[in-house]
């Protein structure tokens, strides 16, 4: 049976680190609006370089374009097997607007991932994420370091830092998490969705708590 499942957790929690692993582990495909974005980004046109100018300052892109790009990808058939969202809904619009697309396509959620984790250490994982420029792999100078400097040990591609993982713009994205998306949680918590996991454990721990958050699945 096909699992439909969503990772909330502020920017740095570890949403896109367990997304990639469950991807593997449950044969779920993630859709990770960030990654999306980045790609659409990394285009040289109007809306390429408009995408790159929200992101780079941590804004939010707007939902009417979030909402148009997700229901384009959960038509396509990678996503039949079931899906893991990863940076989506970001705000109560997305996720009022997500029912219908999954209603049209036949599709129930079964649960949200809440991935808590104190805000000092979020600013420390993100100032040290390095980001591999080609599959988009997630390494750590410090809590998971590539074994040769700033080439990705999965492709050999070249490691960056983000344009939006700077302490400044950090302080924005928290700020933003709280007032936008925090209420998606809410949202998700009155339907009797959300199960939280402690994103504070390492990396195999969070991994070995949210699949026992799931079950038996
Ligand atoms: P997005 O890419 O979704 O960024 P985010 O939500 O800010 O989350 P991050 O990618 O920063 O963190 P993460 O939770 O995935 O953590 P990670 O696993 O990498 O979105 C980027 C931007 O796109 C947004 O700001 C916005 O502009 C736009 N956007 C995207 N979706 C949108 C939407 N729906 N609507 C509007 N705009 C949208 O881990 C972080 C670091 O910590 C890594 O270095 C990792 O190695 C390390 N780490 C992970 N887990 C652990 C652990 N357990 N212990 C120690 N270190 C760990």
């Amino acid at each position: 049976m096909a699992h439909h499942l969503i990772l909330v957790g502020p920017p740095g929690a570890g949403k896109g680190t367990q997304a990639k692993i469950l991807e593997k582990n449950l044969g779920l495909e993630q859709i990770s609006t960030g990654e999306m974005l980045r790609a659409r980004a990394k285009q040289d046109d109007d809306f390429g370089r408009e995408i790159a100018g929200i992101m780079s300052s941590g804004q939010f892109v707007t939902d009417d374009h979030m909402i148009r790009m997700l229901a384009e990808k959960l038509q396509h058939p990678d996503t039949d097997n079931g899906f893991i969202l990863d940076g989506f809904p970001r705000t109560q619009a997305q996720a009022e607007a997500l029912e219908p697309i999954l209603v049209e396509l036949g599709k129930e959620l079964d649960c949200v991932i809440e991935l808590t984790v104190d805000e000092s250490a979020l600013v420390e994982r993100i100032t040290g994420r390095l980001m591999c420029s080609s599959c988009g792999a997630s390494f750590h100078k410090t809590f998971s370091p590539p074994q040769q400097d700033g080439v990705c040990d999965l492709c050999s591609g070249a490691l960056k830092t983000r344009s939006d993982d700077t302490a400044e713009t950090v302080v924005k994205r928290l700020k933003d998490y709280h007032q936008k998306t925090e209420p998606v949680l809410a949202y998700y918590q009155k339907k009797g969705l959300v199960k939280q996991v402690d994103g504070m454990q390492d990396v195999a721990h969070v991994t070995a708590s949210v699949m026992e958050k799931l079950g038996a699945w």
